[in-house]
């Protein structure tokens, strides 16, 4: 049975901590859940390691609806969320309803995620009310890298830690059922889990967070413009496939491939009344 949004507030009632990765396709939705991990995101991170942006300003809701249906299409278990991207929640709560809506009714997923503060807080509520569960995402917010003038830390200072700690509460108050926090001091995003009831999900926000989530293709090698300071690379698969396929190319050009194995047979018969075909075009 899917894992849902209370089965992730359970997880952090009982201290088990919860792990998220991000998927965008069949194969990183497939090879994430087959290794238990409970909480997918399809995240607008999609427009840097699959569309090749360098931000995730232009994915739009087209994009992100297309795949939240491939993930939850290929998945059974785990709880599926979808990114909402820029500008498709901030202009009316009505907006946000109406777009959220067709991420959940066309794209499957079972809840959404936004980014920003207190502001936040009347769409959160309507989107809530109508039946969409939503995670909340502060600290470092890519979407706004305009305003911030590049992909910082946030909450160094005292300002902007007691109003990262004002966010979380107001956020929780609107009906968000987790946030994430995103590049934010360790021990402000351990004191935020601890004041508010609903589980965080840090990234680059320390161990002291309720879960953790990170970008699949971060974790595995395969995004190789660089590796973000809060993630570690797993597994260089990267560099496997790259040296699989340049064996490929080079079997094609030795003629090592395909062989007999990966060939379809003829029967005699179909060959000689092929033959005799060429033979009688050739005579004619
Ligand atoms: O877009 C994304 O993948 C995200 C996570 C990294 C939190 O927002």
């Amino acid at each position: 049975m899917r894992k849902t949004v209370r089965d992730m507030q359970k997880m952090k009632a009982d201290g088990v901590p919860i792990t998220v990765v991000t998927a965008y396709d069949m194969s990183s939705a497939r090879l994430a859940e087959a290794a238990g991990v409970p909480v997918l995101l399809v995240g607008d991170s999609l427009g840097m390691v699959v569309q090749g942006h360098e931000l995730p300003i232009p994915v739009t809701l087209e994009h992100m609806i297309y795949h939240c249906a491939i993930v939850t299409r290929v998945t059974r278990e785990a709880l599926i969320i979808g990114d909402m991207p820029f500008m498709s929640y901030t202009i009316s709560p009505e907006q946000a309803l109406a777009n959220a809506g067709r991420l959940v009714q066309e794209g499957g997923v079972a809840a959404v995620k936004m980014e920003g503060g207190a502001y936040l807080a009347p769409t959160i509520r309507r989107l809530v009310e109508t039946g969409i569960p939503v995670m909340g995402h502060i600290g470092l917010q890519p979407q706004s890298v305009h305003r911030i003038g590049g992909m910082k830390a946030q909450g160094r200072d005292i300002d902007s830690a007691l109003h990262l700690l004002e966010d979380a509460h107001a956020l929780e108050d609107a009906g968000v059922f987790s946030m994430v926090i995103e590049a934010v001091p360790s021990a402000l995003a351990e004191k935020i889990t601890h004041s508010i009831s609903v589980p965080t999900i840090g990234i680059g926000a320390g161990p002291g967070c309720s879960g953790q989530v990170q970008v699949f293709h971060d974790l595995l090698g395969l995004f190789d413009a660089y590796l973000p300071r809060h993630a570690r690379r797993y597994a260089d698969a990267g560099a496997l496939i790259r040296q699989a396929l340049t064996q490929y190319r080079e079997d094609v050009i030795a003629g090592r491939f395909p062989t007999e194995e990966h060939s379809f047979s003829l029967k005699p018969e179909v060959l000689e009344a092929l033959e005799a075909a060429d033979d009688e075009a050739d005579a004619g």
